[in-house]
This record gives C-alpha cells, structure tokens and sequence, in this order.
C-alpha cells in the first residue's frame, strides 16, 4: 500500500509544472467555489476556463444560468449580450468579463470544454449581486375587520437582506411624524386589530446599499354603533327649540335619519318645523357622526310622539335605530 503511494507520489514529481495543472484543472473540476459578490455596476472577471490543448479543436463554453431565465451561452465568438465576453489575457488565459453588473447577471456560470457534442464541465461559479432594497410598491390600503389580527407585509428585496423596520404615524394625534413601532422583520402583525389602529404605517427597510420605503394605509372596518344622548325628553305647548341628539359610530359611516311615525317618512332635512345638523368633523378620525334634530317651530300636541333615529348604509338598509320619547311634561 505505502509503497504504491510513493511511486505514485514519485511519478507526479516527475511531469512537468504545466501538466500537473492541466491534470488538475481536467480531472477535478473546481466546482463548489466560493461565490464571487459583486455590487450593480462593477466589472466581474471569471478566471481562466482555458481550451484543453491535449484535445484537438477544444473550445471553450460558458453558460449562463439565471433563475427563471432561459439557458444562455458565451464562447469567444459568440455572446448574447455585448457586456458579457470571453477575453484573452497576456498569458493566453480565458477570462469571462461582464461589465457594468446587473442584478438580472446573479446565476450560475458554468464553464464547459471540449469539441462540440463532448463538452465536460471544468467550473461553476456562482455570481452575487448586490443591490439596495426595493420594494414592488410604494403606497397600498389595507382594509382590516376590528377584532382580526392583521398582518402587514413588507417582502422588499435587496441583498444584502435589508432589514426592515415599522413605523406608524398616528391619526388621532394629528401629528405628521412616524414613530418607530420598535419591531423589525418583513411582516408586522397586529392583534385583535381595534379601530383606532386605523393609521398609516411605514416600513423602512435599508442595507449598506441603500434604503427603500413602503407605506401602508390601515382602514379598519367595524359595525354601526348607535347612541342616543337622552332617551326621554319632555316639554309642554309652546316650547321652542327642543333638541333631539344621537351618535352613529361607524366605519364604513353609515347615514343617519330621523322619523316619527311611519318609518318611511324621513323628516326633511330643514323645513318651517324642523332642522337637522349633522356633524362629521370628527368621522376621519374617530369615525363618529352626530346628528341633532332641532324643532324650530313651537310644540304643538301632534309633537308629543316617539322619534326614531335610525343609521342606514349607501344602499339604504337599516343598520340601527333608537328612539326618543318626547313626552308632555305633567301638569301640577
Ligand atoms: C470526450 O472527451 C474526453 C476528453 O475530454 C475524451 O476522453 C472522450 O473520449 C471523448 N468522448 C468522445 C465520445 O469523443
Ligand atoms: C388608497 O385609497 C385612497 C383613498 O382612500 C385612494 O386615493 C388611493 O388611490 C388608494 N391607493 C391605492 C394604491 O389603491
Ligand atoms: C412576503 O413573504 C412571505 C415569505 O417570506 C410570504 O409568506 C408572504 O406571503 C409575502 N407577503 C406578500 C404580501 O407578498
Ligand atoms: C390636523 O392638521 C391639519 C393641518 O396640519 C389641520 O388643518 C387640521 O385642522 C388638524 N386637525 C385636527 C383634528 O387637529
Ligand atoms: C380584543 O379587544 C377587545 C377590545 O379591546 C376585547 O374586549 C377583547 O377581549 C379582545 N379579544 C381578544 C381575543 O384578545
Ligand atoms: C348595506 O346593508 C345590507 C344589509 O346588511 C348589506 O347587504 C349591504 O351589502 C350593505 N351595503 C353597503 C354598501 O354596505
């Protein structure tokens, strides 16, 4: 046994450098390299796939292989792309260049040699390139139910991987800064998502190559709820101005109506005896719409009724109602 490997070892010492290297470069491809990492716009040099020059004719390939591309190839006469070319160094070695790198060159560049139809593989590189984060948009809704627990999305790309951070501007402070929510990672999930989440979220994501943001608009949809400020109200003959107030809380809003009566008989808006106010300022934020009925017109008997404030969607269904008893106040 050791006195085969010393005959072996013996042998080798007696061809020449060129051979050895030749043999190497032949009998063990050098696949397995380490990557090589380049940055958009650099120049790549894939070192020395040489022609065999034992085989008669021997010519030299290198395909390129790009996820979801087709396979392309470069020899020294022909290349798909005038930035990628094999070169001829000093020393008569082959190199690939590819100028100006693009994000779409990461692959596998695989070199083959040989004569046509007996092509072996002599090396497999596998090209990196860095790029500062993107994201594939810059501004989406979002629409949530309350109560649902809500995941935020922000799979920007980038290599190095970016890494992402959330920021969260709030509404209800009216205030025009993003607060570092303090959570990092592609995906911000919120729990039991309450309507006051409704707010506009950002994610930052950055790597030693540049940075890129995406904003996220929260809408959170929940039922109407409905309110009325005094469910009883008195009077007698003659009063002026009795007011009638009720709330609708909603999101998407909803419409509020007021009758008496029969249900389909909405009292008009503003008319000799009545005036109806609504009050939306506060829906962006808190999505709350008062609605007060005023009587313009002193009370009269027929007056002396129940009153019903009732919330309707766009298309007109009944979402709520409550009612208001408007009553005569007792004599003494
Ligand atoms: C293919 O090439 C190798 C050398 O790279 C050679 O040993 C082999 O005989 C060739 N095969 C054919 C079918 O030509
Ligand atoms: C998001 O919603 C706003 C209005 O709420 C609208 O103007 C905008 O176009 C929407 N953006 C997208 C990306 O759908
Ligand atoms: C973001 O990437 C994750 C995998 O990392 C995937 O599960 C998720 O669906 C992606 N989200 C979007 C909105 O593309
Ligand atoms: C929010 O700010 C805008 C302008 O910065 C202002 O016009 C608006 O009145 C403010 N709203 C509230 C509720 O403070
Ligand atoms: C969700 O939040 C609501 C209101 O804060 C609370 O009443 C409810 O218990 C919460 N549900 C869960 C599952 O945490
Ligand atoms: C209005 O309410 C009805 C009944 O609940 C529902 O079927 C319809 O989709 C709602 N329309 C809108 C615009 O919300």
């Amino acid at each position: 046994m050791g006195t085969s490997m010393n005959y072996r070892n013996s042998l080798k010492l007696t061809l020449t450098f060129s051979t050895i290297i030749s043999l190497l470069v032949r009998v063990v491809p050098c696949t397995g390299n380490e990557p090589v990492v380049k940055k958009v716009g650099d120049k790549a040099e894939l070192g020395h796939c040489n022609n065999d020059k034992a085989i008669t004719n021997s010519i030299v390939m290198w395909e390129v292989h790009r996820p979801g591309k087709k396979i392309q190839t470069v020899t020294e006469k022909h290349s798909f792309d005038s930035r990628v070319q094999i070169h001829r160094n000093h020393y008569e070695e082959l190199l690939l260049e590819i100028n100006t790198v693009r994000e779409a060159d990461a692959g596998r560049y695989i070199c083959k040699t040989g004569t046509t139809g007996n092509m072996s593989i002599h090396k497999e590189i596998e090209i990196i390139v860095q790029f500062g984060p993107k994201l594939s948009w810059e501004s989406i809704n979002r629409t949530m139910h309350e109560g649902e627990t809500g995941e935020l999305w922000c799979n920007a790309s980038g290599i190095p991987k970016p890494t992402i951070e959330w920021f969260r501007k709030f509404r209800v402070n009216n205030d025009t800064r993003y607060e570092n929510i303090g959570i990092s990672g592609n995906m911000l999930r919120i729990h039991n998502i309450t309507r006051y989440a409704k707010d506009i979220y950002k994610c930052h994501a950055s790597n030693e190559l540049g940075s890129a943001e995406g904003f996220i608009n929260v809408d959170v949809l929940f039922p109407a709820e409905l309110e009325v400020f005094e469910e009883e109200l008195q009077g007698v003959n003659g009063d002026l101005n009795v007011e009638m107030a009720c709330a609708v809380t909603a999101n998407p809003m909803v419409n509020i109506v007021w009758y008496k009566g029969d249900e389909e008989n909405h009292i008009q808006e503003n008319n000799w005896k009545y005036k109806i106010q609504n009050e939306d300022d506060m829906k962006e934020y808190y999505y709350t719409t008062i609605s007060i009925l005023k009587k313009v017109y002193p009370l009269e008997h027929a007056d002396f009724d129940t009153y019903y404030c009732k919330a309707q969607n766009d298309t007109g269904h009944d979402i709520a109602s409550k009612a208001i008893n408007l009553a005569r106040r007792p004599e003494k």
